[in-house]
């Protein structure tokens, strides 16, 4: 194929007004790598700090002298750089739109000035409860204005906030804040999505009544649809009542750079969820300077992020970057198809979106829809697109491109993770030409490399797993509660360097691909989730022997979820017992990690030590038995042609 076809270069009118176009980049990435304190020193200066940092960086992955510090001697307060500093010049700029679940309720534009006010009048509450800095509090909310005013409140006065999705189950919630033993959660009454109530206090109580979450002294209720709610006195009180009578000044904790902002669970290959601590300095410094940068932010942007802030890109990229930046950022309730499949592109027109950030997962959901739902908008306010969360396949590029942005606007498709805490690998748009399906090149400060299983680094043109070489401000510091975790996961499998769990590709330009998780990861619509998570909920059941879980590929959600499970003696496989596993599934971690096929399975193919050999129940998962490769080091090789017989076709 002719690779310049599928190029798509720098547009010259972009670049004409771009923060950053193509010499910029080039001389400032040589920089920021070749003398990372001179580069990172200028750079934190775009933060308000209390005590202006003098030591920068601090950083050694060899592990006899293990430390990532960043900013070490500054002082600041997240919330006081998201609001305090804007109320000279912005104040009354508008901060947060709201746009509800139903396009007839009225949307709600929050000024900084008031969003100032909001956070100080809950950071008080907050305090009058007890909270003090250094403790940890859960926030469990749908998509409303509060949950970014919790975060923000949590930040004034120095408490580590815990974000759980709201589309978590009640074991999950008590999983959460056991492991990191809140004092307080924050939740409403019920959210709404597409219309469908989610009954997220009952969530909670559930959760309270499960071991090990005593620690929790206060539920504080926002009420946000006025359904019916069972409220223990005292621990569960109205957050109107306690919050609304408070002032609205609220003096702002003095922060070290490395005291944590928040902790934020994610699924690993094994266990429980480990619970990603991030830092005040290094963290805000590389959320604000990547959504400028990589956004190419200006002061008039309506900016609109989808994610969920119950996801880091909801922290880095609703919250915290873009109130750093005095950005206007849009809160959606909703999903794209209620009332109907044009909502995205209505909600574009209507607030006037210049800059749109989705995932590849909604972008085919609406693909498959045909054109007719986005023609019908106009879109023309949009400027900028972007994707993160999985590779983006090159045909929902095009689209996304051709159709929703009209040949118009840019995209960058942006590679992170929950553990990066901004964005590594992506195009700036004024800066580097674009190629469907790829991230592109390094962000400032990045050092990406490919290495072969041995660990060897491969130069050039090559496929291998994706490390990188240096730190950079947003980087998590540790797994809280277990910073020999944080270790072994990701420093120890290649010395020297940070494992991502990616595999990778880098092409003649030097342009990154990023090919999927190397590690017993499945990326579920752009959710991780860990199969040892599904395979455990799974065994909890009590017919269940045995589960294996795999990930196959999936035409909208990228990766499908794949179990195999074996039941106890004695017990027979139905029908019904099919759909009571997988709901049992869902009950115990929540909808997102529901099942797409259960096989059942009279034997899993184990080797003679009796580890299960994942390589082919992917390979059966996928329909493609005639790649299983070697099974003669099975301890029973007939257990796989049953296997494959007997495979779920979807
Ligand atoms: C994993 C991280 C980053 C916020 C959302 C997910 C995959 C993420 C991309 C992308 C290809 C991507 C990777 C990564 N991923 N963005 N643009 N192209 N893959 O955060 O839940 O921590 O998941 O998502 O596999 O390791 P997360």
């Amino acid at each position: 194929m002719n690779q310049s076809a599928n190029v798509y270069p720098v547009k010259p009118e972009f670049a004409a007004k771009a923060r950053i176009t193509r010499e910029r980049y080039e001389q400032d990435y040589a920089e920021s790598v070749a003398q990372p304190e001179a580069f990172w020193g200028r750079v934190g200066h775009r933060l308000d700090w209390m005590r202006a940092p003098t030591q920068i960086k601090d950083v050694s992955y060899d592990l006899n002298h293990f430390r990532i510090h960043w900013y070490a001697d500054g002082e600041l307060n997240a919330s006081v750089n998201c609001l305090d500093r804007h109320l000279a010049n912005r104040g009354e700029k508008t901060a947060l739109i709201f746009e509800p679940d139903s396009p007839d309720q009225p949307a709600q534009h929050i000024t900084y000035r008031d969003l100032h006010a909001r956070v100080c009048r809950l950071a008080n509450a907050l305090r009058g409860l007890g909270v003090v800095k250094g403790d940890r509090v859960t926030i469990y909310l749908p998509m409303i204005p509060e949950a970014v005013v919790a975060m923000l409140a949590c930040a004034r006065i120095g408490a580590i906030h815990s974000v759980v999705f709201g589309g978590f189950a009640a074991n999950s919630i008590a999983d959460r804040v056991a492991d990191c033993g809140s004092k307080l959660i924050i939740t409403a009454d019920e959210g709404l999505r597409g219309g469908k109530k989610v009954p997220l206090k009952a969530n909670v109580d559930a959760a309270l009544k499960m071991p090990g979450t005593n620690s929790v002294e206060t539920v504080l209720v926002v009420r946000h649809t006025g359904g019916a709610v069972d409220m223990q006195m005292p621990r569960d009180r109205w957050y109107d009542a306690v919050v609304d009578s408070q002032p609205a000044e609220c003096v702002p904790e003095r922060m070290n750079a490395e005291d944590p902002l928040f902790i934020l669970y994610t699924s690993g290959s094994t266990g429980k969820p480990k619970g990603v601590l991030h830092t005040t300095g290094g963290y805000l410094v590389y959320a604000s300077f990547t959504h400028e940068a990589v956004f190419d932010l200006q002061e008039d942007d309506v900016y609109w992020c989808t994610a969920d802030v119950g996801w880091v890109t909801g922290h880095s990229y609703i919250v915290y970057g873009p109130l750093a930046n005095g950005a206007t950022s849009l809160v959606f309730e909703g999903v794209p198809n209620y009332p109907d499949y044009s909502r995205f592109w209505q909600v574009i027109d209507k607030h006037q979106v210049t800059i749109f950030y989705t995932a590849p997962t909604a972008i085919r959901a609406l693909m498959r829809e045909g054109e007719e739902p986005v023609q019908k908008t106009s879109r023309k306010s949009l400027r900028l697109l972007g994707s993160v969360g999985e590779p983006i396949n090159p045909e929902a590029w095009r689209w996304y491109y051709d159709v929703v942005g009209e040949g118009r606007c840019p995209i960058v498709d942006t590679w992170w993770q929950t553990e990066t805490g901004g964005i590594l690998i992506s195009p700036l748009a004024g800066a580097i030409d674009l190629k469907p399906g790829s991230a592109t090149k390094p962000f400032f400060g990045v050092v990406p490399a490919l290495v072969d299983a041995s660990g060897q680094v491969l130069d050039g043109e090559a496929e291998g797993n994706l490390v990188l070489l240096d730190s950079w401000p947003g980087q998590m510091r540790t797994v809280y509660g277990d910073h020999q975790r944080f270790i072994d996961t990701y420093f120890r499998t290649y010395p020297g360097t940070y494992f991502t769990g990616d595999g990778c590709r880098r092409d003649a330009d030097g342009y990154y691909w990023i090919t999927g998780r190397v590690d017993d990861v499945i990326n579920v619509s752009g959710h991780r989730i860990g199969t040892a998570e599904v395979e455990s909920a799974l065994v909890s059941h009590p017919k269940v022997a045995e589960a294996a879980v795999v990930g196959f590929p999936h035409d909208l959600k990228g990766q499908g979820i794949y179990a195999y499970v074996t039941l106890n003696a004695g017990e027979a496989a139905s029908e019904s017992l099919h759909k009571e596993l997988i709901a049992h599934v869902r009950k115990e971690i929540g909808p997102i990690a529901t099942p797409d096929h259960l096989q059942w399975a009279p034997g899993l193919p184990k080797t003679r030590s009796g580890k299960i050999m994942r390589r082919i129940l992917r390979k059966i998962a996928e329909n493609a038995p005639d790649q299983l490769g070697d099974t003669s080091t099975l301890a029973d090789p007939s257990v796989v042609d049953s296997l494959v017989k007997e495979r779920r076709v979807p």
